[in-house]
């Protein structure tokens, strides 16, 4: 059976900083409000009209194919996950094939959408299909554009400034060498809590979701119009995301720890042996807390938090490739990575790089 290797990484950061005081200037919030909940100080916004999921998506996947080394022709399929894609329908996957300019190869295109777990749900995807070897390299790329879909008055302010916009991608290639590459991932969900932390509309619920009639959902026997509704479009807040942030973070605090021991003990690894650890990019305090339970020095733990917000399912690989840019990602260590978010949902994997 093969191993699945990243052969080649890349990112992607729109050029537009919002530090916290600019956020500001849209909402009641301040510079040591966020930082002090959050550990942010800046993060990017993609231009509006001019970039979109799967362009920036794009700019990182040609980064990632020219450091792997192989040509746009030798890419076997294509997987790519957002949470927050250019249109409803059809998803990103074939919007990059055409972005890249590869729609002649015809290969598949699998689009993934599970928030911020999405790197590594996707990840573990691309890893069965090269393991059985069915395909030889996948491009795998992670992109969001946040800033469209965000409330940036008062009212969203307690998800507006913890999201930013940027893009990942990576090639993974299928290799003999058994020290090397994925050595396993490991998938969680439980949907009780899927509404605390969510964007609900639009979608087939038509309002109808909370069993109320408080936002105005239309007559059940009318056929049609019930994705969006007027009551929608007039209230801030009801097509934008919504978090019980006290919650996510409680269970993210228990589930990201759980995860990880799940992946080591599975693997014959401890914590100790870990040689970086890249969480899901959603809180500096999560990060610092899981750092303190692993008990991980600070040199350990890559954090970009401070300067590119939340970027879901983009935020792992952004800040692996970062790190790997730094040197900080070396030949033959253990790289642990591992995220929690809406769903919810959480996993982690194991690499040896
Ligand atoms: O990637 C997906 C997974 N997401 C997460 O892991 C996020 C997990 N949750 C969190 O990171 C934190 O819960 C937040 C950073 C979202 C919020 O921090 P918190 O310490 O849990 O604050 P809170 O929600 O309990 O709110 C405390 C106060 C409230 O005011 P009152 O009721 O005490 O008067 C909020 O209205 O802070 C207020 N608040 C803000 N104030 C200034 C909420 N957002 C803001 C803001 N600026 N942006």
């Amino acid at each position: 059976m093969k191993n699945t290797k990243v052969i080649g990484m890349g990112k992607y950061l729109p050029e537009d900083v919002y530090t916290n005081d600019d956020m500001a200037k849209y909402m009641d919030t301040s510079d040591e409000w966020i930082q002090e909940r959050t550990g942010i100080k800046e993060r990017r916004f993609a231009r509006k009209h001019k970039e979109t999921t799967s362009t920036m998506g794009a700019r990182a996947a040609e980064i990632a194919i020219e450091r792997a080394g192989i040509e746009k022709k030798d890419i076997d399929f294509i997987i790519f996950a957002t949470i927050s894609p250019d249109y409803y329908f059809p998803g990103c996957g074939v919007l990059i094939q055409r972005e890249l300019g590869m729609t002649e190869y015809e290969v598949g295109a699998l689009d993934i959408r599970n928030q911020c777990s999405g790197f590594i749900y996707g990840l573990s995807v691309a890893d069965q299909f090269i393991k059985t070897g069915m395909y030889k390299n996948i491009l795998f790329v992670c992109s969001e554009m946040h800033s469209m879909g965000l409330d940036f008055s008062t009212s969203g302010r307690n998800v507006s400034v913890i999201f930013g916009d940027g893009a990942a991608a990576m090639v993974l290639q299928g290799t003999d060498d058994n020290d090397k590459g994925v050595l396993t991932t490991h998938l969680h969900s439980n949907g009780t809590h899927a509404e605390e932390l969510a964007m609900i509309n639009p979608g087939s619920h038509g309002g109808h979701y909370l069993g109320t009639e408080q936002y105005g959902y239309p007559d059940p026997d009318v056929l049609g119009g019930v994705f969006i509704t007027q009551t929608m479009l007039d209230t801030t807040g009801q097509l934008a995301p919504n978090m019980n942030g006290q919650l996510v973070f409680k269970t993210a605090v228990k589930k990201f720890p759980e995860v990880i021991m799940e992946a080591l003990n599975k693997t014959g690894y401890s914590p100790e042996d870990i040689d970086i650890f890249v969480p899901h990019q959603a809180n500096l305090r999560i990060s610092k807390f899981v750092q303190k339970v692993l008990k991980l020095p600070d040199e350990k733990l890559v954090s970009n938090i401070q300067k590119y917000g939340n970027t879901t399912a983009a935020s792992i690989p952004i800040a692996l490739c970062e790190a790997w840019e730094e040197g900080r990602v070396k030949d033959g260590d253990l790289v642990c990575l591992a995220a929690f978010g809406s769903g919810f949902t959480w996993a982690s994997a194991l690499i040896i790089w």
